[in-house]
């Protein structure tokens, strides 16, 4: 039996994002075979017919027109015990992406090496930023042809304003690609293309100055332009500093091919030992170390409808400290009530276990008979903790919809309140409005969908819904300023929140600006709070 300690000490919770198609589930695949958590490439992601992904396991709620979720996976290597969270990508994209993030301690992040950074992997970089979360960059596709290695650096460094420090160094790409240089060891790996996914590669010892063996193995060009590369490297690039890494400041960056299976060992190996156990985290009363014996864990996401035969909801929480035992009962902060967590599940691969033990750093999922909300704490009763709350994030598209049937406002008004309260959309009103018609945002546009599903399936309430052409949102910082008294231009709206305080929703950013400049002294705040 191992300690307390022991246990949270081999745990390691990170988030894997990239823009779709870079090669996420691909990669994660590729970590699940390592760690012998499935048995057959292709089973995260099945050819189109026939099985569903595992870290896409909602496949079956999307084809019923309501998947929304990032799901979770729990695995061994190597005596670490891993959790990986996945964020949904396409337009399954939605708060919880974000929120997602909220449970993690640290951020795999996969580029495309033909495409850089892309639109979505720019967004999710930035909640990541706000945490200072470590964050691993895994150039993906170098079987394929792919843009400069410098030039991605300088990409990743310029746009996201931290440093880069390369672990390994590709050797030409595509058909060319023959392996890359690992900086430390100072050997090459090399590419073997028939080693079936499965295989240990071939690693190549070889000192780079050693031209004649470097000319046998790679070729003089390829060997010139390594030399050259190496150079330039060591010379001008960032110092390895573990500090920064672990404070999001510098980004360890290896190139591979998850597809073919090629530096996602190495990847993993070093990014065990690069990243942390779990961190502590900040609560109302300071911090709380993950190896405190109390359980104390938030709720980061709420699902709905994840068994068809039932309206059930999970509450997903991160544990943040001391270990989770089923049937022990439990403070829920918020409500200040006593309860027993009912039907505790991990994700195992494939499978959704009951657990009867959890400890920091894992992520449960629990029954949640509509008593949670995201952000809330379950802890120790003892302990009494109350963690910070998740932030809100801003929605990126809105649409007003109204119940065709009128006669049904009743359940119109129960079911977007419900639905809002778990987080998968915001609600707003036009002032002196009321419910009738409500403006909905959300930051993923499958959300829409999702909501027209929800309140016809779950409350019985058709309804129309116009999409409306904003995509930004700003508070009023000053609850003085009279909106309508504000120069605006015509299609800037104005909006409430439940509690009445004024919004602004804005088609462009140009439109923002025009706002600033026409009202002096107008403070607008950017809706993304802690
Ligand atoms: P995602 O989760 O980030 O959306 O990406 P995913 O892993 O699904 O990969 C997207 C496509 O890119 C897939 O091809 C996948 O096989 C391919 N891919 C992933 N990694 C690599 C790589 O290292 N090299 C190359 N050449 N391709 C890679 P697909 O044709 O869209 O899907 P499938 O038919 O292979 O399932």
């Amino acid at each position: 039996m191992s300690t307390l300690s022991e246990q949270i000490k081999r745990r390691r919770t990170f988030a894997i994002i990239s823009h779709p198609d870079a090669g996420k589930t691909t990669l994660t695949e590729k970590f699940l075979l390592y760690g012998g958590a499935i048995q057959l490439a292709g089973s995260v992601k099945g050819k189109k017919t026939a099985r569903h992904a595992v870290s896409d396991w909602m496949e079956i709620e999307k084809q019923r027109g309501i998947s929304v979720t990032s799901s979770v996976m729990q695995f061994e290597y190597d005596g670490y015990c891993i959790n990986i969270l996945d964020t949904p990508g396409h337009q399954d994209f939605s708060e919880d992406t974000y929120r997602t993030l909220m449970a993690a301690d640290s951020a795999v992040m996969v580029i495309d090496a033909a495409k850089g950074i892309e639109p979505q992997t720019r967004k999710l970089f930035k909640v990541c930023a706000m945490r200072d979360i470590p964050i691993f960059t895994f150039i993906n596709k170098l079987d394929r042809e792919a843009r400069n290695p410098f030039d991605l650096l300088e990409e990743l460094e310029q746009e996201f304003g931290i440093g880069t420090y390369p672990i390994n160094w590709p050797i030409g790409c595509g058909v060319d690609f023959k392996g890359v240089f690992d900086r430390e060891k100072r050997e090459i790996l090399a590419f073997n293309e028939f080693h079936n996914g499965q295989n240990k590669l071939k690693t190549i010892q070889c000192d780079i100055t050693d031209t004649e063996r470097l000319d046998e193995l790679l070729g003089p060009y390829q060997r010139a332009s390594l030399v050259d590369d190496i150079e330039l490297l060591d010379g001008a690039s960032y110092e390895f500093d573990l500090e920064k890494i672990r404070h999001g400041k510098l980004s360890p960056v290896f190139f591979g091919s998850a597809l073919t299976n090629f530096g996602v060992e190495t990847f993993l190996e070093n990014f065990l030992k690069m990243t942390t156990p779990p961190l502590p985290r900040r609560c109302e009363e300071g911090e709380i170390d993950p190896f405190d014996e109390d359980f104390s864990a938030f709720v980061f996401k709420i699902q709905a409808n994840m068994n068809k035969n039932h309206r059930d909801r999970i509450a997903f929480m991160r544990i943040c400290s001391g270990k989770f035992e089923k049937d022990t009962e439990y403070l829920h902060v918020q409500q200040g009530k006593k309860i027993k967590l009912s039907q505790p599940q991990q994700m195992l691969a494939e499978n959704r276990e009951i657990i009867s033990e959890a400890y920091a750093g894992d992520i449960i999922g629990v029954f949640d008979p509509g008593i949670f909300s995201i952000g809330d704490t379950i802890c120790a009763p003892k302990s009494k903790v109350r963690f910070e709350g998740i932030p809100t994030f801003a929605p990126e598209h809105f649409a007003a919809i109204e119940q065709v049937d009128t006669l049904k406002r009743k359940q119109f008004v129960k079911g977007i309140t419900q639905i809002a309260q778990e987080g998968a959309i915001q609600i707003f009103t036009e002032p002196g409005g009321g419910m009738e018609r409500v403006i909905v945002g959300v930051v993923g546009v499958l959300q829409f969908e999702v909501l027209e599903y929800r309140l016809k399936n779950e409350y019985n309430v058709a309804i129309r819904r116009e999409d409306l052409p904003y995509s930004y949102i700003r508070w009023l910082a000053d609850p003085a300023v009279e909106p309508k008294s504000l120069n605006l231009t015509s299609d800037t709206k104005w909006v409430q929140d439940l509690k009445g305080n004024n919004l602004l929703i804005f088609v462009s950013e140009w439109n923002i600006q025009w706002a600033k400049d026409k009202n002096e002294g107008l403070q607008l705040m950017d809706f993304n709070r802690g």
